[in-house]
């Protein structure tokens, strides 16, 4: 079992080398077009042809040059096309994840498609450097080690507001609510702290697992780094380690093997899953896993995972800190501006868990106290939830989405019953 745990953990440090099988690519123009297969055969369109959704593939360019896959789900089953105007909601996964997480557990479990199905026009982010946001208009992600150099200010700064405005122009609606697990909480904040104007076009934010101040992050791995920062930085910098863990055959194939119902290796496979993100194996399920791994990971950059552990480390919600000199030429001071979470005047729906070894309860309780439109707070009521139950507890509906899902539609004002 610990040569697999070694297995695993070569795997993450090998990010950087793995072979890069992803054809994402491939999609020849922008705007709707079709999705690639990816991995060992995932394909988006066909999972939701499958279990009788709609889905459109959108491109979105970035100011500086990314190309971002939005992907909507713009009606339910049971439904057609209408000029109906229906409510838009995007959601945005957390580091490493992407546009999947919504929609893999199927329309009883999945938040995407439970949402399609009451009536909403959804959106599913993909940040850049994951698996189907990896084109650029003059970087190749392969070649150019310039375009990992981003961490979620760049997100807060290009992605997130695109694609925001795109959803706003193809719906044409005035506003979105916003649905963040994880980091799509951190670059929302950022946004709607250091642009306010953005705040006018959210409905509601819902946060799930937000993660803001990071100073009581109690994750054994991040504490370690933490104290070796300086030393993480300079051996990550020295390796030109660029990007972590992007979703390759030889992953995917790795984990699979243990992560399988039967396999002789299943006990590991929640162990994996409990050491990155919290001990919580009742509410994991390796069959749930198993189909996780279809798009999970999906990579991210180096400069994302840097950036948090300052966050840890100043006990502030900051921008990168790039050192004294590098900060005032970039931003005339010597210590990284804040980013005020006092201007987020969108309303805001909180929900985290008491086991979320990323996201310390006490950090919730300041942010909270400091954001000025807060319209729910809400602890789940299971003491073992931790950050990936959020996408896969198996009882994700009663712990979680139902509690969203009624918060959204009172927002939205949508009936509670499917229409
Ligand atoms: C769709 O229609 C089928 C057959 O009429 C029904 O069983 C199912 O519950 C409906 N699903 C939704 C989400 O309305
Ligand atoms: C929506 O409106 C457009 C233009 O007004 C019309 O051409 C189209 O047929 C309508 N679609 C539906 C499904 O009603
Ligand atoms: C990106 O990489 C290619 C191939 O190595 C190289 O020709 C090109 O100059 C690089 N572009 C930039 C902006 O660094
Ligand atoms: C959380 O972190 C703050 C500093 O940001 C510290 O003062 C406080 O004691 C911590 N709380 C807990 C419960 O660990
Ligand atoms: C990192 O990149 C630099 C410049 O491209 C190169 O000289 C160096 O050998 C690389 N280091 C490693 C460990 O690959
Ligand atoms: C795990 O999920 C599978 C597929 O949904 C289900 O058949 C199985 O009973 C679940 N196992 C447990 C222990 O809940």
């Amino acid at each position: 079992m610990y040569t697999l745990l070694l297995v695993f953990v070569s795997l993450i440090s090998s990010g950087c080398l793995a072979e890069f099988v992803i054809t994402a690519h491939e999609r020849e123009e922008l705007g709707v077009g079709e999705a690639p297969t990816v991995g060992l055969g995932f394909n988006m369109e066909s999972l939701l042809t499958k279990y009788g959704y709609p889905f459109e593939n959108h491109g979105v360019i970035t100011e500086d040059g990314y190309v971002l896959a939005l992907h909507r789900i713009p009606y339910g089953r049971n439904s057609s096309a209408t000029n109906d105007t229906k409510p838009s909601v995007l959601i945005m996964h957390g580091v490493g994840s992407s546009s999947a997480d919504f929609v893999v557990l199927g329309p009883e479990r999945s938040l995407a498609l439970m949402l399609a199905d009451l009536g909403y026009d959804v959106w599913l982010g993909n940040n850049r450097g994951n698996t189907w946001s990896r084109k650029h208009q003059t970087l190749d992600a392969d070649k150019n080690s310039s375009y990992w150099d981003f961490s979620f200010d760049e997100l807060s700064l290009y992605d997130t507001p695109a694609m925001i405005d795109h959803v706003l122009t193809v719906s044409r609606n005035k506003k979105l609510s916003y649905i963040g697990h994880s980091q799509g909480t951190t670059q929302f904040f950022a946004l709607a702290s250091h642009q306010p104007d953005y705040n006018d076009k959210i409905e509601v934010m819902m946060a799930l697992s937000p993660v803001v101040y990071c100073g009581n992050m109690t994750h054994p791995v991040v504490q370690f780094l933490k104290d070796y920062h300086t030393a993480f930085e300079m051996l990550t910098d020295y390796l030109n380690l660029t990007v972590i863990l992007p979703h390759s055959i030889v992953t995917e194939t790795a984990l699979k093997l243990v992560c399988k119902e039967g396999s002789e290796y299943q006990d590991a496979c929640p162990l994996i899953f409990n050491i990155l993100y919290g001990f919580d194996s009742d509410q994991l399920n390796v069959s749930d896993i198993h189909v996780f791994l279809d798009t999970y990971p999906a990579g991210f950059a180096i400069k994302e995972l840097k950036h948090y552990l300052q966050l840890v480390k100043s006990e502030l919600f900051r921008r990168y800190d790039y050192g004294i000199l590098k900060n005032l030429e970039k931003y005339f001071k010597i210590s990284p501006p804040e980013y005020d979470v006092s201007l987020v005047t969108a309303p805001v729906a909180l929900y985290y868990g008491q086991n979320d070894w990323l996201v310390g309860m006490a950090d919730v309780d300041r942010l909270a106290d400091e954001l000025p439109n807060v319209v729910e707070k809400h602890l789940i009521d299971y003491k073992d939830f931790n950050h990936i139950d959020f996408i896969l507890a198996k009882d994700i509906v009663s712990m979680l989405y139902s509690k969203v899902i009624n918060k959204l539609n009172e927002i939205n004002g949508v009936a509670p019953t499917a229409s």
